[in-house]
């Protein structure tokens, strides 16, 4: 077990009607709000008008259109530009983690006087930030709970993960009924990302017997309740379920005491979508079983056992080796069940920028430090078997 600290101020508030609290979670913050959403879903689902009805003492600015692989140009330069000019006292985020990611890194330049790549590129680090309240409609990224985002750059190619205590949201509303409307491929992709986020912390050297039971549950439920999901978008239990699994998922509650994997599927993955905007959970499905064979070897081999007895129910009577290719492949097969393209083919990726993204990868991502280092030469041969 490792030494940690640990301390999430984020006040999380679950549950079906909850955003009837909003008013009075509001009520703290001061009376000028930025609210910052994506492309449309929450006016057609009719949340944009119900946080607006419920909001009739504040004055509220719009930062609309923020894409999935939320940009730092233009959302995060608009987003700070109204902070600044209009004196935003807090930040209302309502949509995916996308959305989120993007108010983060807002709330941060709204309160450093320079270029607010500074802070996301971790050339200064930021003394201040504003205050942040979100309204998630998206189970995936456990961005709701954590002190990340992940913003793209589109001219040079960036995707950054953006991490600083200051950017933890100060209060969470989820309610999982506004996770209905998602698409059968977001919930899928949702559940790819969650995951993954746990594979990262469960492929390590030093784990607990309580991190890995905490684990082993979380993917299962994440497994059953994603495909409830899919059978009946309205399933009010599998979707509350499967949002709180996502919502510990970046927070580290999952691993507390292991040591650090370095995350290498996201390693990997933040370049696809850096290069090639594809839907991040999806290019996690596709390279985490291509990345899983690449690690297997005598070191690795005992943690796919545990894996793949405890969460697939494979049996354990088999040559070790057998287990773990079992396991990897059950993982495949089930994200091609809930609808996953498994090859980057599939996403619009050929091999012509595999060499520029794997040199990419190498020289940003620090994986050579990850639990089974991977070097230029290991990522070039994850993403041609990803092909
Ligand atoms: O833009 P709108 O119209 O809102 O539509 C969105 C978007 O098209 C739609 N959507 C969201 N809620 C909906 C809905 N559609 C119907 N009904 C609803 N209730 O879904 C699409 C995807 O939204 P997005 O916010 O991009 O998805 P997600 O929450 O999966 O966020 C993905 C981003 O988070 C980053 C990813 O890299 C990616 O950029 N991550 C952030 C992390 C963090 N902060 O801790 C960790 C993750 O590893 C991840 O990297
Ligand atoms: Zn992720």
């Amino acid at each position: 077990m490792q030494n940690f600290q640990y301390c999430t101020p984020t006040k999380l508030i679950f549950g079906k009607g909850v955003i009837d609290q909003l008013p009075a979670v509001m009520e703290q913050f001061g009376k000028r709000v930025l609210m910052t959403y994506g492309c449309g879903s929450i006016k057609k689902s009719g949340l944009y008008d119900k946080v607006k009805a419920l909001l009739p003492q504040k004055e509220i600015f719009d930062l609309a259109g923020i894409e999935p692989n939320p940009k730092y140009n233009p959302s995060v330069l608009e987003g700070v530009k109204i902070c600044k000019e209009e004196a935003i006292d807090v930040i209302l985020s309502v949509g995916g983690g996308s959305v989120l990611d993007c108010s983060k890194a807002i709330a941060a330049g709204a309160k450093y006087a320079g270029d607010p790549w500074d802070l996301i590129s971790y050339k200064v680090k930021a003394k201040d930030a504003l205050p942040i309240v979100d309204i998630l409609t998206l189970a995936a990224t456990g961005s709701e709970f954590d002190a990340g985002g992940v913003i793209s750059r589109t001219e040079t190619n960036d995707k950054i993960g953006y991490i600083d205590p200051l950017l933890y949201p100060r209060v969470s509303l989820l309610d999982p009924t506004y996770t209905f409307t998602v698409s059968k491929k977001q919930t899928a992709a949702g559940c790819a990302d969650a995951m993954n986020h746990i594979i990262e912390q469960y492929f390590c050297a030093d784990s607990t017997l309580l991190n890995d039971g905490f684990m082993e549950a979380a993917l299962k439920s994440l497994m059953i309740q994603t495909r409830k999901c899919l059978e009946n978008p309205e399933d009010y239990t599998a979707r509350a379920e499967m949002m709180l699994c996502c919502t510990y998922g970046c927070n580290r509650i999952y691993s507390l005491g292991n040591s650090q994997s370095g995350w290498p599927c996201h390693g990997i993955e933040h370049a696809l979508s850096a290069y090639y905007d594809i839907t991040h959970g999806e290019g996690l499905a596709i390279i985490t079983p291509r990345w899983m064979e690449h690690i297997l070897n005598e070191n690795s081999v005992a943690r796919f056992v545990k894996y793949g007895v405890n969460v697939f129910g494979i049996d354990e009577n088999q040559e070790k080796f057998a287990i773990a290719h079992q396991a990897i492949e059950a993982t495949y097969k089930f994200f091609e069940s809930i609808g996953i393209p498994m090859h980057l083919r599939e996403v619009g990726i050929d091999e012509s920028r595999i060499g520029e993204m794997a040199h990419h990868i190498a020289v940003n991502e620090g994986l050579e430090n990850a639990w089974v280092p991977l070097s230029e030469e290991d990522l070039t041969e994850i993403l041609t078997a990803s092909l």
